[in-house]
């Protein structure tokens, strides 16, 4: 029988950033596996190369504890393929237009509706906890413009939505895909490629500062893009910080 964590959820009115205050959590050791520290306001909010906006009770700013410990330290991207494809499941039920972009957003029409950022520690050779971070736009309708357009579920259906009830919707298609995780975790490697935003398309990207045309072909064992470089002709893996979409 696959066992379901039952999340344990700490709301808070105002944080700096969930991230952190779940670490400054854990540290006394209150903190369970499965424990979600979600907040209204986000003063410090993080991103993967940046900070991260969202307005004070319109999105979900959230983060949850989780021990996958049986993963050793180079299959630690496959935490990714999780949530990412959770979140993208998740998305889906409310539209068909939504897509994964290397290595941790969500899009939606090109536009992007959430955001994951994902902080590991180790153990010898194997991960010891993983506290992942997610913003997700919910009612928010209006965005500052920098880098790529951000959207919401709100401005893609014209609807609003209760944030609570949308937590535990995420949570319970996230918990249940982690009952299995430890199983199958190649699955997740494989949905996350038939989602990912501009696969097997010509684009371009800007790679050590010079605009290049590629295609990408999906991504590798550590977890690197790989593309089909036009001009050389070459296949290369790129890192987070050594490519950057134009498209
Ligand atoms: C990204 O840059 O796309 C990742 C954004 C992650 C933002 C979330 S909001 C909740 C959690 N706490 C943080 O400080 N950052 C993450």
């Amino acid at each position: 029988m696959l066992s379901l964590i039952s999340p344990k959820i700490y709301r808070f009115d105002s944080l700096h950033s969930t991230n952190d205050s779940l670490k400054e959590m854990k540290i006394g050791s209150v903190v369970q596996e499965g424990a979600v520290v979600v907040t209204s306001e986000q003063t410090k909010g993080r991103g993967v190369t940046g900070s991260w906006e969202s307005n004070p009770n319109e999105n979900l700013t959230f983060s949850i504890y989780l021990e996958p410990m049986y993963l050793k330290v180079s299959e630690s991207h496959f935490i990714n393929y999780l949530v990412t494809y959770s979140l993208y499941q998740y998305v889906s039920l409310y539209t068909e237009d939504a897509m994964i972009k290397w290595p941790n957003d969500i899009l939606i029409l090109n536009k992007k509706v959430a955001g994951v950022l994902i902080e590991n520690t180790f153990e010898t050779k194997n991960v010891k906890s993983s506290i992942i971070g997610i913003g997700l736009n919910i009612n928010q309708l209006h965005f500052s413009q920098f880098g790529r357009q951000a959207t919401s579920l709100k401005s893609q259906t014209n609807k609003h939505f209760d944030l609570k009830k949308e937590l535990d919707c995420f949570l319970e298609i996230l918990l249940k895909n982690y009952a299995s995780f430890q199983f199958s975790k190649d699955r997740f490697l494989a949905w996350y490629h038939e989602r990912l935003y501009l696969k097997g398309v010509q684009s371009r990207f800007l790679i050590d500062e010079t605009e290049v045309l590629a295609t990408i072909k999906g991504v590798d064992a550590y977890g690197r893009l790989i593309m089909d470089m036009d001009e050389s002709k070459e296949v290369k893996c790129f890192d987070l910080k050594e490519v950057k979409f134009l498209d």
